[in-house]
């Protein structure tokens, strides 16, 4: 427990620029009786690209005994579309049940949104991770032909529904307002959309504490824009939640500041913590990535590891740099990650 055994996975363009930073807070946060080992994996695109390999089993069980793991990003417009992402990203969070895909949104002081007004933003959304229509169940007949049928099938099962909701009612729980949102398409998607609210009111009706409220995946959209102080926590599933996180990240500063968390509360298999941010490779090795996302990232690292004094360590120097980072001159990846760190050392 006194060591952090980590996985590094720092990946293609931009990833391995701010997996640097990352781990320069992650070294300066730590207490000195807990020590860091960093193992790194050569995956993604530049692997790929050499080996025409993506993740093979021998790595992946290799991947299974560490604490956790950070990454940084993946691909490039060399590999085909769906290589990376079905034989590498997907397949770990398949393969380490990361059933709770943690996208929090918080609009830091000082930082842009595009929303009149400058409105309060601080939710999070605990995105499905393993089910809905990413788990690769369909098939297409009659393929390239005028009579093509190309079936893309939403897995919804009971035990995947419960597990995530329940985890995002604890959440709501421990926050002050306790609010949380179900986002579903109820009204059409019918089927799955009765499980998720049928779960919804059957959980919650063990947290008389927390508020609850529906809104379908459309609305939510709306209420993200016009009003999103309205959101505390946000339920929902695999692929409407990849949609609003994206939306999220836009109001909220931006995705240089979105972080994320792909997560197996039951600590069976290690958790992920990445950037929601691509690997940028117009900006690879200019210095201009932003690497707050990846700070940020750790700090749910930290917390999910117990480390939460940590953790909000992190956070609080996120937040007073980014309050004084309109006075600084504009600064390098390095610049940022060294501010940072200078600020949770002890
Ligand atoms: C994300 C990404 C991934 C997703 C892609 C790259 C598979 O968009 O982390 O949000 O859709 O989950
Ligand atoms: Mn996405």
């Amino acid at each position: 427990d006194r060591t952090i055994d980590l996985a590094v996975i720092s990946g293609d363009g931009i990833g391995p620029e701010v997996v640097a930073q990352g781990l320069k807070v992650l070294t300066a946060v730590l207490p000195p009786d807990v020590a860091l080992e960093t193992h790194p994996y050569d995956l993604g695109a530049k692997r790929w690209h050499a080996t025409g390999e993506t993740l093979t089993d021998e790595e992946l069980e290799r991947l299974a005994g560490h604490d956790a793991i950070l990454l940084g990003a993946i691909g490039d417009p060399g590999v085909p579309s769906g290589v990376l992402e079905r034989g590498l990203l997907l397949k770990l969070r398949f393969a380490f049940d990361h059933f709770v895909n943690l996208r929090p949104s918080t609009l830091f002081p000082n930082t842009e949104s595009p929303l009149a007004g400058r409105p309060e933003i601080d939710f999070v959304v605990v995105r499905e991770g393993t089910e809905g229509p990413y788990v690769g169940n369909g098939g297409s007949i009659r393929k390239g032909t005028p009579h093509e049928v190309a079936n893309e099938v939403s897995v919804n099962t009971a035990f995947g529904v419960e597990r995530v909701v329940r985890d995002a009612f604890a959440r709501a729980q421990a926050r002050p307002r306790k609010k949380l949102t179900l986002v579903h398409k109820n009204n059409v998607l019918v089927h799955a959309g009765h499980l998720w609210k049928d779960t919804f009111d059957r959980v919650g009706r063990e947290y008389p504490e927390v508020t609850t409220d529906y809104l379908h995946v459309d609305a939510a959209t709306i209420f993200m824009v016009t009003d999103p102080a309205r959101f505390d926590v946000i339920v929902t599933d695999n692929l409407f939640g990849d949609i609003i996180t994206d939306l999220a990240a836009a109001v909220s500063g931006g995705i240089g500041l979105a972080a994320s968390g792909n997560i197996n509360p039951t600590r069976q298999f290690p958790s992920m913590f990445e950037p929601v941010h691509g690997s940028a490779p117009d900006i690879a090795g200019s210095g201009k990535a932003d690497p707050t996302a990846t700070v940020l990232s750790v700090a749910l690292l930290l917390r999910h590891l117990g480390h939460e004094a940590e953790a909000a360590r992190v956070e609080a120097a996120v937040t007073a740099d980014l309050a004084e980072r309109d006075a600084a001159p504009v600064r390098t990846t390095d610049e940022i990650g060294d501010a940072l760190a200078a600020r949770v050392a002890r």
